[in-house]
């Protein structure tokens, strides 16, 4: 084969190589399998939120003993109050999967659910029953008996609260010394008495970062009056899954290629020239996750640029989680932001998706813009780290937790007033590539240190130990 053909010949393998990752991925996506969640949101109220591949088979021989190995045979009720492919239905998956996977009794209940058929409920409830998980009523005697018989319940999110009187009636009692209450939401409109007035006297709440735990600490105080009860805060972890893309180079390198074929087409650029910014949100473009702010910075640092006649590779900014026929006002008026500063040929929208590997593999630098109280915790900031990328964040919340300032990243305060803070990082981390890789590769270094899937294992494992103690004591 002559060169050209042999290039060519390598092109198109490469191409199928791509097509063919992307077909595995959204044909896992598809079928629902989405054995993570990404927290970059703290709301989980019927939002879809955006996923991730996962993988059909459950590794169940871990190399060290299972810190969750005397879950074994355990009845565990976990009650979610929606099933969606939002953050908080899917991570409680997660830990439905983590309990098969060590032989607990796993049942589960959905609180809500729409009086239509659902094809989302439906891929996910079978993807359960596929593991062994059972899916029962909300409603009924079954789902009191269980709920009385179990060793351990676990509710998700504040929300799932109104399933305890609704149901339990005045079986609730018996049952609060049991659950565990797992919260991943940093909103005000949760502290209402009807949702977590329970709260207190449960055997313990378990909560995603310390800023949230604070937050649940002062607020339900303020507000209600009630105090909360033994609480414990537990980072997440990346799935094995993921870990697996992002440390497998080829699959890596394919689809980075991939998908800045798909950015760039038009693009006189090759490729490698060009830096990568990205602004990556799953559960759609709203205001609270700072793309306003994060396109501003990104316009001031082209302007920084232009002024100092700085030396530094073409930058794309990408935003996805465009969703048009959902947020359109604001996303109308970033759109209109990108005009109206001519930057077109810079900002690339990309609609929500389920899938997040590509793009994390795509891009060189992640901005995790989110305002006021900032994420929950951030899910999608240690799977960037786990991508070997810098993140550029706000000081707020989870993420304060999880970046280290200088080390793995660079923090800028929330609001108009890190905007210009933002646009010097942003500048800062497209002249400097040393360093741009030095903080990648400490990311990768924390997520392997603190942030894996067994780690979050071990951090609930301990957990849970303590609340069948609890449970036990009071029996
Ligand atoms: C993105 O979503 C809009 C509707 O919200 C749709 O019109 C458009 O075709 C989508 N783009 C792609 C590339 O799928
Ligand atoms: C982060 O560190 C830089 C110096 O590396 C400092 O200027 C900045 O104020 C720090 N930001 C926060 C939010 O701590």
């Amino acid at each position: 084969m002559g060169k050209t053909s042999m290039s060519v010949f390598v092109t198109m393998q490469r191409k199928r190589w791509a097509l063919m990752i992307l077909l595995v991925l959204s044909v896992s996506t598809v079928g629902v399998i989405l054995v993570r969640s990404s927290f970059e949101s703290c709301t989980v109220g019927g939002k879809i939120s955006g996923h991730q591949f996962a993988e059909e088979k459950f590794r169940s021989i871990p190399e060290r003993p299972n810190p969750l190995g005397f879950m074994k045979s355990k009845l565990v009720l976990l009650v979610s109050h929606e099933l969606s492919l939002s953050g908080g239905p899917l991570l409680l998956m997660e830990l439905a999967f983590l309990l098969r996977g060590v032989g607990a009794q796993v049942v589960w209940i959905t609180n809500q659910k729409p009086p239509e058929e659902d094809e989302v409920i439906y891929s996910l409830e079978h993807k359960m029953l596929d593991r062994g998980v059972q899916v029962i009523s909300a409603k009924g005697q079954k789902a009191i008996d269980t709920a009385l018989k179990a060793d351990l319940i676990v509710l998700n999110t504040a929300v799932a609260g109104k399933w305890l009187d609704a149901v339990l009636k005045e079986d609730v009692r018996k049952v609060l010394p049991k659950i565990l209450w797992w919260i991943h939401e940093m909103r005000g409109h949760y502290f209402k008495p009807d949702l977590v007035k329970h709260l207190p006297f449960v055997a313990g709440a378990m909560i995603d970062s310390h800023a949230t735990a604070e937050y649940w600490k002062d607020r339900t105080q303020a507000r209600l009056g009630i105090k909360m009860p033994k609480t414990y805060v537990v980072h997440l972890g990346n799935s094995k899954e993921l870990m697996e893309v992002a440390e497998d180079g080829v699959a890596k390198r394919v689809l980075r290629e991939h998908v800045r074929e798909s950015l760039g087409e038009q693009e006189e650029f090759t490729l490698h020239e060009r830096v990568y910014l990205v602004c990556y949100y799953f559960s759609g473009v709203s205001r609270g996750k700072g793309q306003d702010l994060f396109l501003r910075a990104f316009h001031e640092s082209l302007e920084i640029i232009k002024e100092k006649k700085l030396e530094v590779p073409r930058m794309l900014a990408v935003v996805v989680g465009s969703d048009m026929s959902r947020q359109t006002k604001f996303e109308t008026e970033l759109r209109n932001f990108v005009q109206e500063k001519k930057l077109q040929s810079y900002v690339h929208f990309v609609n929500k998706t389920l899938t997040v590997a590509p793009y994390i593999a795509a891009i060189d630098v992640l901005v995790q813009n989110s305002q006021a109280r900032g994420e929950c915790f951030g899910r999608i900031t240690i799977e960037a780290m786990a991508f070997k990328l810098p993140v550029l964040g706000t000081a707020a919340g989870g993420t304060m937790e999880i970046v280290v300032n200088g080390t793995t990243g660079l923090l800028h305060s929330a609001g108009k007033e890190g905007v210009i803070p933002l646009a010097k990082n942003i500048v800062k981390l497209a002249m400097q590539v040393e360093l741009r890789l030095t903080m990648g590769k400490n990311g990768y270094e924390r997520v392997k240190e603190m942030f894996l899937e067994h780690h979050m294992s071990h951090r609930i494992a301990s957990v849970l130990k303590e609340v069948l103690q609890h449970a036990k004591a009071l029996r």
